[in-house]
């Protein structure tokens, strides 16, 4: 928002995070996000404060904090409320509040109330951006959606994103229900493609397909499209898992819980293939991972992130570790996060350590440096030439050619030992 020629002031109760933004680090990893930090305060329109009445002179106010699962999948408002709560004082007459959190359909209407006896008016201006694509997606949206009660709100919008729509995105004016809904409705479809492709997996590896090469043959149906149909270990972060949860209670409240009984299945899909890669450890090391050493090459949920919430990787690397296995798990990253919240895990700080004298490799996050590794040079570091890539991330057959024992998920191919078919592109997720 600085960015675009806005005055912001950012508040935050934590007053860690607050000094550590104030002095230019962003408070988690995120691509360019400190050079913009910095570039902005130096500007001086950006400001930190963890005084809610620093917000008072503000005409639009955005509510951007989180909304995790809370008990039985529901949607935990709790951080919203009491930062409403908080703000309420600070509410000038006639000011715009517009929320960015994910909600349970419904919510914005009773908070517009709230905000109402101010004498000011609610907006829903729902967010799409990508963890480590986080800059690009909020400056080049591929479309913006506002949730209005009146034209004179959608105006006010136009004006905070006048240097985004110069780019010529589409905008989609609409009511309050409706863009909340296309929060959850957006990532209730991407976790559907990509539990439609790991189940598609699955029948892969029972019938003796390829699942990556299948994923490209019909991605090319313009319809279908390629993104989003990467099979491997499924989806994780603090987004995707806890939506379609959400939104299945939501519905449920609604009555209409059997209109989304699939995302249940989606939710299970997922699960499963993290519990197919223990399996195949196990399966790799002659039934039990007990006393073995394993390498984890990746712990956040997805590459360029640090963010380890809900992260296949970091829950399969827990998972073999009860199991007795010796897991040496490394992130260039994400270890700090991982750390925090599985203290109990072996974490080496290169990718050196983390091989060194492993029986087994689970590449686990497909980070670039990981994708470039060499299977000749990778095989002098290790005791045991078995590698799982749990993100169809590696030129199957090159490491085969090198003499690994190379699997991967849904590529049947690669459990019988004949040779990969020729390299399928890159999805381009
Ligand atoms: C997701 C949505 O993509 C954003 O549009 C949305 O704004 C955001 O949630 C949010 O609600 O805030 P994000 O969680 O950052 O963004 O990550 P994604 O890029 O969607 O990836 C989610 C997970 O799916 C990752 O674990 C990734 O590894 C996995 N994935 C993605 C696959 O397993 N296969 C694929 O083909 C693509």
């Amino acid at each position: 928002m600085a960015s675009l020629g806005h005055d912001v002031v950012g508040i935050d109760r934590d007053s860690e995070r607050i000094a550590s933004l104030a002095a230019g680090r962003a408070p988690f990893f995120e691509p360019g996000l400190d050079r913009l930090l910095a570039e902005q305060l130096a500007s001086d329109r950006l400001r930190f404060s963890a005084d809610m009445s620093d917000a008072a002179s503000a005409e639009v106010h955005f509510l951007a904090v989180g909304t995790p699962q809370g008990p039985g999948g529901a949607a935990d408002l709790s951080h919203l409320e009491s930062a409403l709560d908080a703000l309420r004082p600070a509410l000038a007459s006639g000011a715009l509040v517009v929320g960015k959190s994910t909600v349970p359909v419904g919510t914005a209407a009773r908070l517009a109330e709230i905000v109402a006896a101010r004498g000011a008016r609610l907006a829903w201006n729902p967010e799409f951006l990508r963890e480590g694509h986080a800059i690009d997606d909020t400056l080049r949206p591929d479309r913006i959606v506002y949730g209005v009660v009146g034209e004179a709100d959608a105006a006010v919008l136009d004006a905070v994103y006048a240097g985004v729509l110069s780019h010529g995105m589409p905008r989609i004016v609409t009511d309050l229900a409706t863009a909340e809904l296309v929060k959850t409705a957006a990532n209730a479809f991407l976790a559907t493609k990509i539990s439609f492709i790991n189940a598609m997996a699955e029948v892969a590896e029972a019938s003796g397909a390829d699942v990556a090469r299948l994923a490209e043959a019909i991605g090319h149906d313009p319809r279908i499209g390629h993104r989003f149909l990467g099979a491997g270990v499924g989806f994780g972060g603090g987004c995707l898992p806890k939506d379609i949860r959400a939104f299945q209670a939501r519905a449920d409240e609604l009555g209409v819980g059997e209109a989304l009984a699939f995302l249940g299945e989606v939710d299970r899909i997922n699960q499963r293939r993290r519990d197919r890669v223990v399996t195949l450890a196990a399966e790799l090391l002659g039934g039990d991972v007990a006393g073995r050493r394993i390498a984890v090459l990746g712990l956040a949920f997805k590459p360029d992130s640090d963010d380890v919430r809900d992260s296949p990787a970091l829950d399969i690397a827990v998972r073999l570790h009860a199991a007795g296995a010796h897991v040496r798990a490394t992130d260039p990253h994400a270890i700090p996060a991982a750390r925090r919240v599985q203290p109990e895990l072996d974490y080496r700080d290169t990718l050196d350590e983390a091989l060194s004298r492993a029986e087994l490799v689970l590449l686990l996050t497909e980070w670039r440096e990981y994708r470039l590794l060499d299977p000749a040079a990778t095989r002098i570091r290790v005791s045991g030439l078995r590698l799982i890539d749990g993100r169809n991330a590696l030129d199957a057959e090159a490491w085969r050619a090198a003499g690994w024992d190379y699997r991967a998920l849904g590529r049947a191919f690669a459990s019988r030992g004949i040779a990969a078919p020729a390299a399928v592109g890159a999805l381009d997720v």
